[in-house]
């Protein structure tokens, strides 16, 4: 294998793993040294209960918890993230505590920001190690297994005039701790568990052939495909198989450092990004959608790197060229996407063709693009989206 001439890799994020461990938030804030804790949340998760044991766990510590914020969209907004920190300032909140999927733990970033720097998140932080300084402490408790944003540098938070997804990335935006708790993620239902796991391994594909992937970020990838594999069809079928939980909540966290650690991951993401900010598609839904497709598209550039998955994905490659490999991967991904039932094409999702020209503006200037391993021409791009949309 060709050796990088360069990388880094860093992955602070403190991980704890364990059936119930979330009833121990109160010993990890402690820990981190905070005074004045906020949840925040939305209200599926507290409708679930499963912001109680988080509560109870903060309200006997020594930390004072002033805030339960349960009103979190289903994607992130600028103007709730301006809205929950005018709160947290004015409570003197210094830990935050999100509870949920992509969308809250991304919520607590955009808050973090501004509890710890202040500024405006549009004119002043968006896009790329823009944070200047280490921010209030945040402890991040998932309760879906895909984003990785419990480890991740990242977060992606919709300004609602234009639609548009608004990425932050900054070091400063891992959060201090991922509690990862499979009885947590037990009630996600079956096509929420897909979607979410389909992220998972969007983010572990498209990690592993991005221009910017390194050893350590191909191995956190690699095995997070592996493990999606095997488990992702069976939290699928038994939601309280914690077994498959448990394994489907670390990939998600692997494939969310390996992002992280590749910062750009390729063209689905790019054009996800699109769809969901203009579209209104979910993330998991637009990838489970998009990645056979760019798949395909970037074969020619990275056969080699896809080729390398076939023993993750189950595929018999022996004998076979390079392409032909590669090949057989795709099939087995698009076959593995399509045991879920989602949809298969962004009009099936309630996109129309008369975004087109849209979702491809918008895709080729998202910081996902740069590293897809085939430069894409927008032509190309649009092509790609009228295919899906058709
Ligand atoms: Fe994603």
């Amino acid at each position: 294998m060709a050796l990088k001439e360069y990388f880094e890799f860093s992955a602070p994020t403190k991980m704890i793993f364990g059936e119930n461990i979330a009833d121990d938030v109160g010993d990890e804030a402690e820990s981190l040294g905070g005074t004045c804790a906020m949840i925040l949340t939305d209200k599926g998760v507290t409708e679930a209960g499963l912001v109680e044991p988080v509560k109870e766990s903060l309200e006997s510590c020594s930390l004072e918890l002033v805030e339960v914020y349960s009103e979190i969209p289903v994607n992130s907004e600028v103007e709730i993230c301006n809205e929950i920190a005018e709160i947290g300032k004015e409570k003197g909140v210094d830990t935050l505590v999100s509870v949920g999927g992509g969308s809250v733990i991304d919520t607590a970033k955009g808050v973090n920001i501004l509890l710890g720097v202040g500024g405006d998140l549009l004119e002043d932080w968006q896009g790329t190690h823009l944070v200047p300084e280490p921010l209030k402490k945040h402890i991040a408790i998932p309760t879906t297994a895909g984003t990785g944003a419990e480890v991740s540098l990242g977060a992606v938070i919709k300004h609602s005039p234009e639609n548009q997804k608004i990425s932050f990335n900054s070091k400063y935006l891992l959060p201090e701790v991922a509690m990862l708790d499979p009885v947590l993620t037990e009630s996600m239902p079956p096509r929420l568990t897909a979607a979410t796991g389909i992220d998972a391994l969007t983010h572990a594909v498209e990690s592993y052939s991005s221009q910017e992937h390194s050893p350590p970020s191909d191995a956190l990838s690699y095995y997070a495909i592996k493990m999606i594999f095997e488990y992702l069809p069976r939290a699928f079928e038994n939601g309280k198989d914690l077994e498959a939980r448990g394994n489907m909540l670390i990939a998600a966290s692997f494939g969310g450092i390996a992002l992280s650690t590749t910062m750009s991951i390729g063209a689905c993401h790019a054009m996800a990004h699109a769809a969901g900010g203009l579209c209104s598609v979910p993330h998991g839904i637009a990838n489970a959608i998009i990645l056979p497709v760019v798949m395909e598209f970037n074969l020619e550039d990275c056969p080699d790197r896809y080729a390398e998955l076939a023993p993750a994905v189950g595929v018999d490659v022996s004998g076979l060229s390079e392409t032909d490999a590669a090949k057989l991967v795709i099939e087995s991904i698009t076959e593995f996407i399509a045991e879920f039932s989602l949809p298969r094409t962004l009009k099936e999702a309630g996109a129309d063709l008369s975004f087109l020209e849209m979702l491809t503006e918008e895709a080729m200037g998202d910081g996902q693009m740069y590293s897809n391993p085939r430069e894409a021409e927008p032509e190309e791009i649009q092509g790609l989206f009228e295919k899906l949309l058709t």
